[in-house]
């Protein structure tokens, strides 16, 4: 066989599905799916009935960087904290992963490196991959809550081919939510060392306490903000793959254009759902918080139950980065999966190390999402507690 590129030999496996394979060889055992950021929320009904009355004659391409109808409502709604965006600052994108891939695509070269303030959504890695850039981790705390360290910490994780700063506001894993002066330190840091930054607002809907400031609100930085938004979780919509890049850097956004034409654009029927999705009224989104709300807090309750265990409240977003009595979370979570059953059940955790660039950060750790109603979460959280106190017993 010819042998195939270093790049796709460095990609890591995604830590977070590493474990299904393993689920599917279990037969007979119900397991709750703590470990996946898929909620079994319904997803909004004047979605599926666009769905239904989507009829075109033939199922066209459409514009690569979105139908102007679907670019137009998500400036419109953006515009909403952020004013004076119009259509030509939004490209529409398959999930906010592809909005990612592409903002990593525009601003690095191959070896260049983009900071990230860690524990971080572990896909960041796979699209620098892909962009042949290096990801550089800047360490945050629990202790902290995950809020971001000192300009002095900031900056020793530069290097002189940083180009960019990517970060998840709120936080997936952390449920850290950056506000306005938060923000403004990171973006002046970052106009300080003519970085990018890449905001990744996917759980902009999903808070607690005080919403996050988006990184678009700030005018005075309109040519490094790269803005990544997503219709998954804010609309239980992950499987229609819908994103937003967007951007007010009219240079950068007609160098993304060129990356949406290589691939020809999202499928209009996508696109037609998204604006169903995008008129929904702002009710729908107290509703979306209120659910979350409850469920993660049902979560940490229960957690909060189990000796030995630190479960953090996450101020936005649907996870929680927990630590467990346990030293090797990797063998834990294997471990769960193949051995641990109670009543003909189990319980999936997503494994700290992911979490992190180094895999024996994050060894205590894991990561639980808050996705599914609360009674389901507490049969899980349960489950989990006695898996805890069982591998303890077996393995010390
Ligand atoms: C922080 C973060 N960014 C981006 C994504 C990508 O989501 P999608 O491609 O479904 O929009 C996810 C999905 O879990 C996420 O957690």
């Amino acid at each position: 066989m010819p042998s195939l590129s270093k790049r796709v030999g460095t990609l890591q496996e995604s830590a977070i599905r590493k474990l299904d394979f393993v689920v599917r060889r279990q037969e007979g055992v119900k397991f709750h799916r703590l470990n996946i950021g898929q909620p079994d929320v319904a997803t909004p009904q004047p979605l599926l009935d666009a769905i239904a009355s989507f009829r075109p004659r033939v199922l066209a391409y459409g514009p690569a960087g979105g139908t102007p109808e679907c670019r137009e409502a998500a400036a419109a709604y953006h515009a909403r904290w952020s004013p004076g965006l119009d259509g030509m600052h939004v490209s529409v994108t398959c999930g906010g992963s592809e909005a990612l891939l592409f903002a990593f695509t525009a601003v690095c070269d191959p070896g260049d490196d983009i900071v990230v303030p860690e524990p971080y959504y572990t896909n960041y890695n796979g699209f620098a991959t892909v962009a042949g850039a290096n990801v550089r981790p800047i360490r945050t705390t629990l202790a902290d809550g995950f809020h971001l360290p000192s300009d002095d910490v900031l900056d020793a994780a530069l290097t002189p081919r940083t180009r960019a700063v990517v970060f998840a506001n709120p936080g997936n894993p952390t449920g850290a939510v950056y506000g306005r002066e938060e923000l403004a330190r990171l973006l002046a840091w970052a106009a300080r060392h003519d970085l990018f930054v890449i905001a990744d607002e996917v759980y902009r809907r999903i808070w607690f306490e005080s919403p996050p400031t988006s990184a678009l609100e700030f005018e005075e930085h309109r040519d490094r903000v790269i803005v990544v938004d997503s219709l998954s979780k804010t609309y239980s919509a992950c499987g229609l793959r819908v994103g937003f890049l967007l951007s007010r850097n009219d240079v950068l956004m007609e160098k993304i254009e060129r990356l949406a034409q290589a691939r020809l654009g999202v499928q209009p029927l996508a696109q037609h759902v998204a604006m169903a999705a995008l008129s929904l009224p702002e009710s729908y989104y107290e509703e979306v918080r209120g659910v979350y709300a409850e469920r993660v807090g049902g979560m940490v309750d229960a957690l909060a139950e189990l000796p030995g265990v630190v479960a953090p409240r996450p101020a936005g977003a649907f996870y929680s980065m927990v630590e467990l009595p346990v030293s090797d979370t990797e063998r834990f979570a294997r471990w769960l999966v193949e051995s641990f059953r109670h009543e003909g059940e189990s319980v999936v955790v997503a494994p700290g190390p992911g979490f992190y660039a180094r895999p024996t950060d994050g060894r205590n750790q894991i990561r639980l999402a808050a996705v599914n109603d609360v009674a389901t979460l507490r049969r899980g959280v349960e489950l989990l507690g006695r898996g805890v106190e069982a591998f303890r017993r077996e393995h010390g």
